[in-house]
């Protein structure tokens, strides 16, 4: 099989899309679109994003040492694509979109109400990568709408209608393919 050399980039695809709100209720706040966004580990629970230090939710999150990702379902792209265009620096974004900033119960952040899934994050590392810095934080609390969890209480992926993202394009979840270890079910 023949391969073609692209050029060096950051091309882990499709991924993960997300709202990372930060501030205070009473102090600046913002909320701003991050496509570099992963779970980090499960015991405790972490996760990490990558932000670029020019980004104004960057100072945030330093300053507060805390942030919130905010899961996006499919209903809730054109503010996405918002958050993730202009910056809080010089337009408030809560007020553009008619989202509505609300307090973390754990950490010193906002959270977006009308997003159905926020992680609450508490920074314990920051490591420099070049043009983006890497926040690795605890997620300390995670709220959910019941609209989205399964009968067991589990978040249900394909009831929230997440987006994922790459390459400049916006994906929908389609269907879901199968379940963790269906390859020790069926012999190839
Ligand atoms: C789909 C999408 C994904 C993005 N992912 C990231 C990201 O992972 N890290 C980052 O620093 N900026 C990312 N950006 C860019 C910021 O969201 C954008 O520059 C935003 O306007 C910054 O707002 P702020 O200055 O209020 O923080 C992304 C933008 C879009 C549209």
């Amino acid at each position: 099989m023949s391969k073609v050399l692209l050029k060096n980039q950051p091309l882990v695809v499709p991924g993960a899309v997300v709202l990372v709100s930060a501030g205070t209720m009473d102090g600046p706040h913002d909320a701003t679109t991050i496509a570099w966004a992963s779970n980090m580990a499960s015991e405790p629970p972490a996760a990490a994003i990558g932000v670029r230090q020019s980004r104004y939710i960057y100072g945030l999150i330093k300053e507060h040492k805390a942030f919130v990702i905010n899961l996006p379902p499919s209903s809730k792209l054109w503010e996405l694509d918002y958050c993730g265009t202009v910056s809080g620096r010089d337009t408030d974004k809560f007020a553009a979109t008619h989202l509505t900033p609300v307090p973390a119960e754990k950490v010193k952040a906002v959270m977006v109400a009308e997003f159905p899934v926020n992680l609450e994050c508490e920074v314990f590392s920051v490591v420099p990568a070049g043009s983006h810095d890497i926040f690795v934080a605890r997620i300390v609390a995670i709220h959910a709408e019941e609209e989205v969890l399964d009968a067991s209480g589990r978040l249900d992926q394909l009831k929230m209608g997440g987006v994922a993202y790459g390459a400049g394009t916006y994906f929908s979840l389609g269907k879901a393919l199968g379940r963790h270890g269906l390859s020790q079910q069926v012999k190839k």
